[in-house]
């Protein structure tokens, strides 16, 4: 039943079925406007708000309008079922969502994505037998939904695993192939099922076999991505949990669900491929699971770190023009924001001119600096993008390095066998100083050394960068 085409072919539609339609483009509408508002921390509170109101009214409005090709409602035992399984969920979500920390937020957009995944595989295992009596177009968006929701589902978990340090890396250069021939083989069973048109016994077995398969694809595919590159994958795990719930609207026909999984698959795919362009990263090595650097980084001489005291530190920052701070996932895992705002107003009022450099994937989620300086309230003018600070870091006078390493981690550029090697970094080594704030000589999430901490114009602030922070201001009012 589709009362949109069912209206230009002259055939009945009831008031209900056109009151659904409506309620479904309010709800597009809402997801739209709610998208748009996310694109600035702000907005986003409310933003978010706005979708899920969206998706609230296509719910209740499903729950009591639609009608099947009988012209019969939801019958109630099922809609108690449905009013239940809704009612488990939303409380676990409400729990998790509010328990977790900002650090493991992938995670849990990890686990959120496997179960996108997963409800989509089930809906095209479930509607995998009436698809093989209709027609092609019914049996492709089937296997598709099946394939993509697999895929998401079983490449969320192992991402899960990966970003909850309970899986570790398999590295091996014939990883690729393997990828490269297991992903052939599913998509050619998918289609060998589209059009053979065999016995649907053998259907339904072959169904379930394509679905392992998709399964194991999507374990493999996962499983040697590591070190820097994870942001990316779970950008597209997401855009393919979007594009599998887009398939599962398209064998309900229900415009809601095309919808809504098109705008989260268009809207995963477009930070996918920005985040692959501020990673230097091909898209195709993603998808075949190739990508990050397999080797250690290379052995050379390092030097020694120097230290400098909080009173230093303090004379040098409050006699500098400008300066710039360098925040990554220590920030984060120190609630160090607002102290280091505070720092900055203390500087600022002395005519030092202060901003914030922004890396793309600093933190553990796109986005995590520009929430937490959000949080604290930094004006957004001052977060600057790494395409713009950068050429203009060899005029600043101290970069304040506060718990990030990778993304200021020179060997990026000079160091080919680096698993970051390719990243675009901030260039906090053409500073004219460096102070860098970090607890002492742990690494950062690509696990590797990191030379900037040896060169000649650092000077290593040790200490949890909240206390740090506190310590270094309390210097700067004092003077
Ligand atoms: P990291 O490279 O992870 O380095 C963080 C540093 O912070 C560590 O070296 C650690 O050193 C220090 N630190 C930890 N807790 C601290 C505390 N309480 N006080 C002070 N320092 C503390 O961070 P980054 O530079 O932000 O880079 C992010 C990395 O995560 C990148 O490799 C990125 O690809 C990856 N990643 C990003 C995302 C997204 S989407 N942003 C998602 C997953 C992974 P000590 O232990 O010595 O203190």
């Amino acid at each position: 039943m589709n009362p949109i085409s069912d209206i230009f072919t002259g055939k009945a539609v009831s008031s209900g079925d056109i009151l659904l339609e409506l309620s479904y483009l309010i709800a597009a509408l809402l997801f739209v406007f709610g998208l748009k508002r996310l694109s600035h921390p702000e907005t986003a509170r409310k933003g978010n708000l706005w979708a899920a109101g969206g998706m609230l009214l296509a719910m209740v409005t499903t729950a009591i309008l639609h009608r099947n090709d009988a012209g019969n409602g939801i019958p109630m035992a099922n809609l108690m079922i449905i009013i239940i399984a809704i009612g488990i969920g939303a409380t676990i979500g409400w729990i998790v969502a509010r328990k977790v920390k900002m650090t493991a937020m992938p995670q849990l957009v990890s686990l959120y994505n496997a179960t996108g995944g997963a409800a989509s595989a089930l809906v095209a295992l479930l509607e995998f037998p009436k698809a093989m009596a209709g027609n092609v177009g019914s049996l492709l968006v089937t296997i598709l939904g099946l394939i993509i929701g697999a895929v998401a589902f079983s490449g969320s978990l192992v991402a899960y695993g990966k970003l909850d340090g309970k899986v570790g890396d398999i590295r091996a250069g014939y990883m690729k192939y393997i990828n490269l021939v297991l992903m052939a083989v599913t998509l050619l069973f998918g289609a060998w099922l589209i059009f053979s048109g065999g016995n649907p016994v053998e259907q339904i077995w072959a169904v379930w076999l394509l679905f392992a398969l998709a399964l194991l694809y999507g374990v493999l595919f996962v499983m040697p991505i590591g070190g820097a590159d994870m942001p990316v994958v779970i950008s597209l795990l997401n855009a393919l949990t979007g594009i599998a719930a887009a398939m599962a609207g398209f064998i309900y026909h229900n415009q809601a669900m095309i919808l809504g999984g098109i705008l989260v698959g268009a809207a995963g795919m477009i930070l996918t491929i920005l985040m692959c362009k501020a990673m230097n990263r091909s898209l195709l090595n993603v998808i075949i699971g190739a990508f990050g650097g397999g080797g250690a980084a290379i052995d050379r001489e390092m030097g020694i770190m120097k230290e400098i005291t909080v009173s230093d530190a303090a004379v040098l920052l409050n006699y500098s023009q400008k300066v710039v701070v360098i925040p990554g996932y220590g920030l984060a895992v120190a609630q160090a924001q607002h102290i280091a705002h505070e720092l900055d107003n203390i500087l600022e009022s002395r005519g030092v001119d202060v901003r914030y450099a922004i890396h793309p994937v600093a933190g553990r989620m796109p986005g995590h600096m520009n929430v937490l300086l959000a949080e604290a309230d930094v004006p957004y003018e001052k977060l600057v993008e790494m395409d713009d600070i950068n050429p203009d870091m060899h005029n600043v006078d101290v970069a304040i390095v506060i718990g990030a390493n990778d993304v200021v981690n020179p060997a990026a550029y000079d160091d080919p066998s680096s698993p970051i090697y390719g990243m675009p970094i901030i260039d906090a080594h053409l500073a004219r100083n460096i102070i860098v704030m970090k607890r002492g000589a742990g690494k950062g999430y690509a696990g590797i050394e990191n030379f900037l901490f040896f060169n000649d114009k650092t000077r290593m602030f040790y200490g949890n960068a909240k206390d740090s922070l506190q310590k270094l201001a309390a210097e700067i009012k004092n003077m």
